[in-house]
């Protein structure tokens, strides 16, 4: 087992096929960036997989799969599968921006793949495309139709930004409502290569907006999960993701791993190991011991709220959030 100096029990791996993406969401890439990871740095799902199966022998029991943009990456799904048929009731998800989805979401299934996570930020195309600086709105909700088609279980993310696509926190939440998709509203999280225009909604002006509308009864946390629940009368249940808040760190039981081989113990920072040359090499000794050395390395919380709150410089497309 993996169990950090906080004694969190870090069980969930997150990793990142590609930093590439085929979109410039404002909070995340809203420019290319000046120079992508070159071509043979990226380690192959061989060696990927490598790594998976120490991870998984050493505890890991739940791999999402992100970017980037992950479908970006040919043959996802036998990469899927190597995981699935190593290990099958490792809890396999991946998060993706559905843009490609529509065509690929079967195999991906049939793969081993249980769930995924999509972003929907709006339902106006207009919107869309200024958020992701891109037409993609109608590709988005194909692809997320033929998700649930295939029997994916989809979450949704919603970023909340002021003056873009606050006054559509209720048409989305029911859009996802209708189609039994949870939802979880997620703090915008501040970092230098976001566009420096946007204002995230912080869970009390969200929840203001959502009291105008249903009366919901606070659930508070479920597991290792990040959200924050909150249950309706129906029963249908929505989260907020608060990293700015004192506590949002304390069950933390992640860790993400780059598509070059960075093994990076928290989203805030910029500290990483590498366990690229380990890999290469066939010492898995040596991986194993740089994916132990970076649980130990785990810091307590990120620096998003309290007095010494900083805007965070580690890219959000080289971890997948
Ligand atoms: N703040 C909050 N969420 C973000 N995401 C990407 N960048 C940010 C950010 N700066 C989320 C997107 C997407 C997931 C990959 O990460 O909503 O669903
Ligand atoms: Fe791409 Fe996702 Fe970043 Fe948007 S949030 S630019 S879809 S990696």
């Amino acid at each position: 087992m993996l169990i950090d100096s906080y004694d969190r029990v870090v069980d969930y791996l997150r990793v990142s096929v590609t930093e590439r993406c085929n979109f410039r969401c404002q909070y995340c890439m809203p420019e290319k960036p000046f120079s992508w990871v070159p071509k043979e740095n990226l380690l192959s799902f061989e060696e990927l997989f490598e790594f998976m199966k120490i991870a998984i022998d050493e505890g890991v029991n739940k791999i999402r799969i992100t970017g980037g943009e992950p479908l970006l990456r040919e043959d996802l799904d036998k990469f899927i599968k190597m995981i699935y048929d190593y290990k099958n009731d490792v809890d396999l998800a991946m998060t993706t921006n559905a843009f490609l989805l529509k065509g690929t979401a079967q195999k991906l299934k049939d793969a081993g793949l249980k769930r995924i996570n999509v972003s929907i930020d709006t339902l106006k195309p207009e919107i869309a495309q200024q958020i992701a600086q891109k037409d993609v709105l109608k590709n988005v909700l194909q692809g997320v139709d033929e998700a649930l088609k295939v029997g994916l279980k989809v979450k949704v993310n919603m970023v909340p930004m002021k003056t873009v696509n606050a006054e559509e926190i209720i048409d989305v939440l029911e859009y996802c409502k209708e189609r039994n998709m949870s939802i979880r509203f997620i703090e915008y999280m501040e970092n230098s290569f976001a566009s420096k225009e946007i204002k995230g909604l912080k869970s009390n002006e969200l929840l203001e907006i959502l009291g105008s509308k249903y009366e919901f009864k606070d659930d508070g946390f479920d597991g290792s999960s990040p959200s924050h629940y909150y249950t309706m009368k129906d029963g249908y249940r929505f989260g907020i993701i608060e990293p700015y808040e004192d506590d949002f760190c304390k069950k933390c039981n992640r860790i993400r791993l780059t598509a070059e081989g960075n093994l990076i113990p928290c989203l805030y920072f910029d500290e990483s190991l590498s366990i690229s040359k380990a890999i290469k090499a066939g010492d898995i000794k040596e991986a194993a011991e740089v994916l132990r050395e970076v649980v130990r390395t785990k810091p307590e919380k990120n620096r998003w709220g309290g007095d010494d709150a900083e805007v965070s410089t580690r890219a959000f497309y080289e971890t997948g959030g």
